[in-house]
This record gives C-alpha cells, sequence and structure tokens, in this order.
C-alpha cells in the first residue's frame, strides 16, 4: 500500500489525473472533477492521489458521485483494506458484505451504534487498530439534520499550550463501549451495562504519535476516564478537552446532496452526525478501511 503520510500533495499531480482539490475551512476538500470512470482506471496516481489529499485535509467530499455498492467497494479496494467481508449481521444487509448500512431500520439491527454516532468519536476507539479511513455514500437523507461533521485532532492538539503538550505526553485514557453509551442513555439497564462490558475498554495514550511525526489528541464518546486520576476529575477533564476540541471554529459540516461520497481519515479527526429522527428515512452506505496504525 501507498505510504500516503509521505506524501505532499502535489497540485499539478491531481490536475495530472483529473482531479482538483478544492480546500474547505477549517478542514476538508472537496475533490472535484471525479466520476467513477476517472476514480476507478487503472492510472496509479488517482489513489495517490486521493490518499495524499485525505492525509492533507482529513476529510475530502466527492459531490453527487453517484455510486453504486459495487463501485464504492471498487474504488475503497484501491485506497486499501475494506473491513467486513463475510460479515453478516447488524448493519450488513443487500448484496455486498463490505457494506455497512448507517441508518435506522426494520431490515437493520444496529440502532445503538448509530444512535451512538450523534456524539463525537472515532470509529473502532476500544479496538487495539482503529479503522484506517471510512467512505460514507449519502442515499437517503432526513429532511430535518442529519449532517455529518468533522474536527481534526491534529489541530486540537497543535493548538494545546507547551506546558499541556508536556503535561500530557504521559495521559493515558480508557475508552469503553460503555462511556459511549452512557452519553445516549445515562440510565443503562443492567442488562444493557452487563452487554456493554462484554467490550473489554482500552487504555489508551492520549497523544497519539503518528508514523508520520504528526501527532494528534485521542477523544470522543468512548473516552471514559484517565488512569491513575480520580474517575469524575478525569471525566470532566475530557468533556472539557473535548469541547476545545469540538468548539464551532473548528468543525467542518457536510451539508448531503444524495449520492455524495465523504471520506474520513479516522486517524486524524472525530466525527459525528447531527441529530436526525428514527423515521426520518435517512440511510448511507460505508466502507471501512483496516486500520494500519496503532494508537501509540
Ligand atoms: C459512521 C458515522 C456519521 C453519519 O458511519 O461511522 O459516524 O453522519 N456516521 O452518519
Ligand atoms: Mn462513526
Amino acid at each position: 500500500m501507498i505510504a500516503a503520510a509521505d506524501r505532499a500533495l502535489p497540485p499539478e499531480e491531481s490536475k495530472a489525473v483529473g482531479l482538483t482539490v478544492e480546500k474547505c475551512v477549517p478542514l476538508g476538500a472537496k475533490i472535484l472533477g471525479a466520476d467513477m470512470g476517472l476514480l476507478l482506471n487503472d492510472d496509479e496516481r488517482v489513489p495517490e492521489v486521493v490518499l495524499g489529499a485525505l492525509e492533507e485535509n482529513g476529510v475530502l467530499v466527492f459531490p453527487e458521485l453517484g455510486v453504486d455498492d459495487a463501485q464504492l467497494v471498487a474504488f475503497a479496494q484501491r485506497l486499501g483494506d475494506p473491513i467486513g467481508s463475510g460479515h453478516t449481521g447488524a448493519g450488513r444487509s443487500g448484496l455486498n458484505p463490505e457494506i455497512y448500512h448507517v441508518g435506522f431500520g426494520d431490515d437493520l439491527n444496529n440502532a445503538l451504534y448509530v444512535k451512538g454516532a450523534f456524539n463525537w468519536h472515532l470509529d473502532g476507539s476500544t479496538d487495539d487498530i482503529p479503522s484506517m479511513a471510512s467512505l460514507l455514500s449519502g442515499r437517503a437523507l432526513a429532511a430535518a439534520g442529519g449532517d455529518t461533521q468533522f474536527v481534526s485532532t491534529y489541530a486540537a492538539y497543535d493548538r494545546l499550550t507547551d506546558e499541556e503538550k508536556e503535561r500530557f505526553a504521559t495521559t493515558k485514557v480508557v475508552h469503553s463501549a460503555e462511556a459511549a453509551y452512557r452519553k445516549f442513555d445515562p440510565n443503562p439497564s443492567d442488562e444493557a451495562i452487563a452487554r456493554l462490558r462484554k467490550v473489554a475498554p482500552k487504555v489508551h495514550p492520549l497523544v497519539w504519535t503518528h508514523r508520520t511525526g504528526r501527532k494528534s489528541l485521542v477523544l470522543g464518546a468512548t473516552a471514559s476516564h484517565i488512569e491513575g486520576m480520580d474517575e469524575g476529575e478525569g471525566a470532566a477533564f475530557l468533556v472539557e478537552l473535548l469541547e476545545r476540541a469540538t468548539a464551532p471554529e473548528f468543525v467542518f459540516t457536510h451539508k448531503w446532496s444524495v449520492g455524495d461520497l465523504v471520506i474520513w481519515d479516522n486517524r486524524g479527526t472525530l466525527h459525528r452526525a447531527t441529530h436526525y429522527a428514527e423515521d426520518s428515512g435517512r440511510r448511507m452506505h460505508r466502507v471501512t478501511l483496516v486500520g494500519d496504525e496503532p494508537i501509540s
């Protein structure tokens, strides 16, 4: 695979493959000029340009690309290693096992997971290696709400004071599914707690030093408390740090049109969906790429 991180994106190269990268503020970029013919052609520079732009911008929006499931999987395979081959069950219906259906519906069984996405998070934060990136394709939209928002956790680290950077260098954060669940249901049933506790909590450093040398903050809904600190105090510290990282001026909001494709770098961003009703009919199809780097 291509070490996207080692690449600064030369604008001439994206132009040469027929793509225009238009930067957004405060993060993200639109990729213009793309169609599936171009994204799936044999030119190896296409995935290089896309991965380079992803590393540089955190989020890529391909407006109204209109990608179907087979094309979404094929494009994802050019960028990395899609999760879920052979997987069936919650959130997966239809012919492509790599496609995860984000939405509320009788054909799906993942309402809790989808509710969890209303809070800031990164995907796979209780895994050893969180996913590298996800591709989300807009299929049906909510009449109200249902935007997707992003912040850069690299930028959140960079904004710390020098004193904080030093103090946080050895801080370890306990992440758990239970902490994420309690953020939308503060009084879980005993049965829910027992189920949530089957997912072993995971301890991650607060500061992720990436292979590239860039540093990011590892925060979000699963962040429960700080190792070696009073639990309540640690939780309050994490809430405050998350608020700073996600202050409105640092947020990129994607307002969907049907057919949009959005890719986020799950290593250097947090994301969430703004609230939408369970009967809104909103449906997104997602392919997630296997992680390539443990949090360390
Ligand atoms: C996800 C997710 C946000 C959205 O699929 O991992 O968080 O807007 N989705 O649906
Ligand atoms: Mn998510």
